[in-house]
């Protein structure tokens, strides 16, 4: 199944998890299940990841945008961020998997932010594949927070470089997705990584997240594998 080059497995895969209510619509279901089904496709894809020495992943779980949908989809998502949290502490640990919530965190229920913090704390010294989970994030209001807390920290306008911006980030010390993967048909960004995704290779695919699995993110690594990056530079080819 596998046939990846394993010298160039994508240090850092970003997910935009689109097309969970497509699949339970398909199915004749409340769109809730397919949420719930997509919190299954997560576990895969963790676990997947880690198995094929991903360094990092960062997913999109809830955007600034999603405040927008019916009152009960957004209670049902924060539940079930509360759930995962939770549910899948003991095994990530077990995985020494770190986690990391991405995001404006005062907007978030109380238990929300309690439960990300929980897990945040209990991982934080784990080694393994790292996890970031954005919920009430965007890309733009990340920027928005990077630029004003430069400002407060009085860092000097000479002093101010990319890895200025960079540091003040959530992603602070990581490096920059290498694939990002879109799932659902939807061919843009939505907000999400706007200055970390700069030389990212994009894969947009029909598939929907509930449906992706082990299979589906070698595909992704097999798809990346062949492409040229290249980084602003000509191919020496
Ligand atoms: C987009 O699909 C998906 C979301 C807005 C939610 C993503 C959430 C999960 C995958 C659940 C697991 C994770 C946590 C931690 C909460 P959509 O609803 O826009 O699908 P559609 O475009 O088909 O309607």
């Amino acid at each position: 199944m596998n046939e990846l080059d394993p010298n160039n497995i994508p240090k850092h895969i970003a997910f935009i998890m689109d097309g969970n209510g497509r699949w339970a619509k398909k199915r004749h279901l409340p769109r809730k299940f397919g949420h719930k089904a997509g919190m299954d496709a997560l576990h895969r894809i963790v676990e997947a990841a880690d198995d094929l020495d991903v360094d990092i992943i960062t997913v999109y779980a809830f955007s600034t945008e999603n405040w927008k949908r019916a009152e009960d989809e957004v209670d049902f998502l924060m539940n079930l961020a509360v759930e995962y949290f939770i549910k899948e502490l003991d095994e990530l640990v077990e995985k020494n998997v770190k986690v990391k919530m991405f995001g404006e965190r005062d907007r978030l229920p109380e238990k929300v932010q309690q439960a990300a913090k929980t897990m945040e704390e209990k991982t934080q010294n784990n080694t393994g594949l790292q996890l970031n989970v954005c919920l009430n994030y965007g890309g733009r209001d990340e920027v928005t927070r990077a630029v004003k807390n430069i400002i407060k920290d009085g860092i000097p306008v000479e002093d101010i470089t990319e890895e200025t911006i960079s540091d003040y980030l959530y992603t602070s010390g990581l490096p920059d997705p290498d694939l990002l993967v879109r799932t659902g048909g939807e061919q843009r960004l939505s907000n999400f990584m706007l200055w970390q995704n700069s030389y990212a290779e994009f894969i947009f695919t029909d598939t929907w997240w509930p449906d992706c699995d082990k299979a589906f993110l070698v595909d992704m690594i097999k798809e990346y594998q062949g492409r040229q990056r290249r980084f602003g530079n000509v191919n020496e080819d």
